[in-house]
């Protein structure tokens, strides 16, 4: 596989479609199996897990429902250390079965203050599910329920994932060159 640029960088290929379709099949199982009987409402957080989403919403063979919320903290390939809302919730989330859904958690800052936010719609349960987690760069109090793949703290694009807001539409998962050893 070619390695891609994407504006003055170098990425190649790290995690493939197959690998991805694979593991997003056996989250949706366990989540199938932990939701039974319930009706859970995914809430993806734009823009980086809208892909990632939208295969794991596909394929949870249940009655779920699904929002969307929009924060930011990320500056070209680090985090900013502060989360602005960019897009708040508007659903009734009281009493609700709510399942977070991200693309990557880096330091966990942005997931920390969404379950702080979260707290006063007062759901009925709330869990994470992430397709990728970085715990060497974790540095707040996050748990994830579902994780896709734990990797190493390097730079990832693809697949939902941006760096400066190209690279999301590769459909796998790219890591940055210089970063591999
Ligand atoms: P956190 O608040 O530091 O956990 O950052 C989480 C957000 O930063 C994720 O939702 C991603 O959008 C973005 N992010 C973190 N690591 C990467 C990466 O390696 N590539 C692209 N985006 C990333
Ligand atoms: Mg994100």
């Amino acid at each position: 596989m070619e390695p891609v640029h994407i504006r003055d960088k170098h990425f190649k290929l790290f995690i493939g479609r197959d690998e991805i379709q694979q593991r997003i099949s056996h989250m949706a199982q366990q989540i199938e199996q932990d939701y039974s009987g319930k009706q859970p409402i995914f809430l993806c957080l734009l823009k980086g897990s809208f892909i990632f989403a939208a295969d794991l919403f596909r394929a949870v063979n249940m009655p779920a429902e699904v929002s969307f919320v929009r924060l930011n903290s990320y500056d070209g390939t680090n985090s900013t250390g502060e989360v602005n809302t960019l897009l708040a919730i508007n659903d009734i989330l009281q009493d609700r079965h709510v399942i977070l859904v991200e693309d990557i958690i880096d330091t966990g800052k942005t997931v920390h203050e969404l379950m702080k936010e979260l707290e006063y719609l007062q759901p009925a349960s709330v869990k994470l599910a992430s397709l990728l987690s970085k715990p060497d760069a974790l540095q707040h109090d996050v748990t994830i329920d579902y994780t896709g793949f734990v990797i190493p703290d390097k730079f990832v694009v693809g697949y939902g994932m941006d760096y400066n807001e190209l690279g999301r539409n590769l459909p796998d998962i790219y890591v940055l060159a210089d970063q591999e050893d």
